[in-house]
């Protein structure tokens, strides 16, 4: 695993910024893979003052979401469909037509989940994935638990997930508890991933991470199977 060390969250967004742009300059029609949380939102507003400079275009690129909750409408604040909106589609020249975040709303989510990975192939792939970690190691919605679902699918939150989120929402009991989450094989098949990590709380499950074990108990370990992947992390969220 390659590991960039940054000063603070500013320096890890720009540093992830960079590589995102160095992405669509060297093939302009990329499939990106998104990820929402407080993690991106920095390398998001770096993105699209790229695109307002004129460094880069998303005109040709198309993205897929991690996640969404579920069951929970597009147009609620608190969706990962609003929220990528609201922080990057709205801002840059991507056609939301090639803007994909699994459906907050699919009357069949099992489908919708198979439905999602068929969508993704179909793209021919996702050439660089960008992830954030949980406290407790999950990456997308793929909470710790004695086992992993390869596929996207419904998951239900944990307990300490509903919680870390209820920032977002007007009250604990307003987080949905279910989502809609690529599984850990969709997030593997990525030819590039980058995991962002900020924050002295994320350093725990970045330090079982760099351990090399891979464990479903903590979701992010099977990271060290995938043969590309840059962990991007503040200097309070890593022990040297
Ligand atoms: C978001 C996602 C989650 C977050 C993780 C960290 O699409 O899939 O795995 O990356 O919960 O969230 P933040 O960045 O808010 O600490």
């Amino acid at each position: 695993m390659n590991v960039i060390v940054c000063k603070n969250y500013d320096e890890m967004s720009a540093c992830a910024a960079e590589i995102l742009a160095a992405q669509i300059k060297e093939k302009p029609n990329c499939v990106l893979g998104l990820a929402t949380g407080s993690t991106p939102e920095g390398m998001y507003a770096n993105l699209v003052a790229k695109n307002k400079s004129g460094e880069i275009s998303f005109a040709d690129v198309t993205s897929v979401n991690l996640d969404e909750y579920y069951p929970l409408e597009p147009t609620n604040e608190q969706s990962y469909r609003y929220f990528m909106n609201y922080h990057l589609f709205d801002h840059v020249n991507i056609d939301k037509a090639k803007t994909f975040v699994p459906n907050g709303l699919a009357a069949d989510p099992a489908k919708e989940g198979q439905d999602y990975d068929a969508m993704i192939d179909s793209l021919g792939g996702i050439d660089l994935q960008v992830l954030g970690i949980g406290r407790n190691g999950h990456i997308g919605f793929n909470e710790p638990d004695s086992y992993l679902i390869p596929g996207t699918h419904v998951t239900d939150l944990t307990p300490s997930t509903i919680a870390a989120n209820a920032r977002f929402f007007d009250s604990e009991e307003s987080v949905p508890k279910k989502a809609l989450t690529m599984g850990i094989g969709t997030i593997l098949s990525a030819r590039k991933i980058i995991l962002m990590v900020s924050g002295a709380d994320k350093k725990a499950a970045v330090m079982k991470l760099l351990e090399g074990n891979i464990t479903t108990e903590c979701p992010a370990t099977f990271l060290n199977v995938h043969k590309n992947v840059t962990l991007i992390v503040t200097e309070d969220a890593i022990d040297r």
